[in-house]
This record gives C-alpha cells, sequence and structure tokens, in this order.
C-alpha cells in the first residue's frame, strides 16, 4: 500500500531528493544539485511510500503566484509507473493547494507528461522552453473548483 508523507527527518529528505535525481536528472547526465531549485525552502513537499518504507514518487507545492499554486518535481519511480502514484500525488498537492485557497495550479510539465496533467484537467498555457538543454517544458495550469 501506497501512503504519502511529509518529509521531515534528514533520512526522509535525503531519500526524496535521492529519488527526484534518479528520475528528473541521473537519465540526463545532470550533476548532483540540479535536482533542487531556489524554491525548495519555501515549498511542501509529498512522497509517496510504499510497505517497504521506499519513496516511490515525490512532488512538492509552493505558491508560485497569487493564488497560484506550482506542482513541481513530480517524479515517480521507474520501477513504479502505471501504479496510480503519479495520480495520488496530483490528488493530493490539488487538495492542500485548495486547502490553502489557491485559485489555480499548475505545472511546468514535460512534454512527455502532457497527456498525464491532460488527464486531470491541465491544459497547455505556456510555450514549450528547453530546460537543461536537454528536456522540453511547458506551463499547463487548471482551476481548482
Ligand atoms: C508522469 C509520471 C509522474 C506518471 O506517474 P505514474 O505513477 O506512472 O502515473 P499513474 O500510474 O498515476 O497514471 C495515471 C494515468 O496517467 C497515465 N499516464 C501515466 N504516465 C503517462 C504519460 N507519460 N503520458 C500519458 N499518460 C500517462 C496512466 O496510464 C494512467 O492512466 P489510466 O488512469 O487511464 O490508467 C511518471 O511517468 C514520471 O515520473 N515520469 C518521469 C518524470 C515526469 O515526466 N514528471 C512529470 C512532469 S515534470
Amino acid at each position: 500500500m501506497i501512503t504519502i508523507k511529509t518529509p521531515t527527518t534528514r533520512d526522509d529528505f535525503k531519500a526524496y531528493y535521492a529519488l527526484r535525481y534518479k528520475v528528473l536528472r541521473e537519465p540526463w547526465g545532470h550533476p548532483k544539485g540540479t535536482e533542487k531549485d531556489d524554491y525548495e525552502p519555501i515549498s511542501e513537499h509529498f512522497m509517496a511510500v510504499n510497505e517497504k518504507g521506499e519513496v516511490v514518487g515525490v512532488a512538492k507545492l509552493y505558491e508560485k503566484s497569487a493564488g497560484v499554486g506550482h506542482i513541481s518535481h513530480l517524479a515517480v519511480s521507474g520501477e513504479h509507473h502505471h501504479q496510480g502514484i503519479g495520480h495520488l500525488l496530483v490528488r493530493t498537492v490539488e487538495a492542500r493547494a485548495k486547502e490553502r485557497g489557491f485559485h489555480s495550479i499548475g505545472s511546468m510539465a514535460r512534454v512527455t507528461a502532457t497527456k498525464f496533467f491532460e488527464k486531470y484537467g491541465y491544459r497547455v498555457t505556456g510555450i514549450p522552453s528547453l530546460h537543461f538543454g536537454t528536456t522540453h517544458l511547458v506551463w499547463m495550469e487548471k482551476e481548482l473548483t
């Protein structure tokens, strides 16, 4: 069974960032450290943990601009894709964004993940741009009702 937790201990954060690096940076040979951005301190962090205590998915939320949440660095371990973990993380982050009173939420989605976000009502509102010279990202957004 998968549960969503907030990392609190040093070990939690180590596992949280390790998964982010493994899924979002390592395959493209990006150096350690690139898995973090300037928004870490103002973000709420979420991790999906399996019955063995392993971190199998991660995401974070911060307020991008007044009333607009940003779900960023969403990543699920390759061995656990297509088990509903990504959707569970999105639902959890959206619920928190609503709790905080945000009127909308968006993501700088990989162009390979736009179909995933479209399933949950996100629409492309930006122009794709190249990130770290390897990955095309595009802003997708939805209203929170
Ligand atoms: C995109 C990602 C987070 C999806 O996670 P996941 O746990 O495999 O997704 P889920 O199992 O919750 O899938 C939910 C639905 O979306 C579909 N889906 C999953 N990934 C998809 C993709 N890349 N494109 C289209 N549909 C996708 C699933 O088939 C499923 O559909 P269903 O409910 O009709 O069966 C995961 O593939 C990932 O970490 N990818 C690499 C990093 C990335 O792209 N991050 C997100 C954007 S930055």
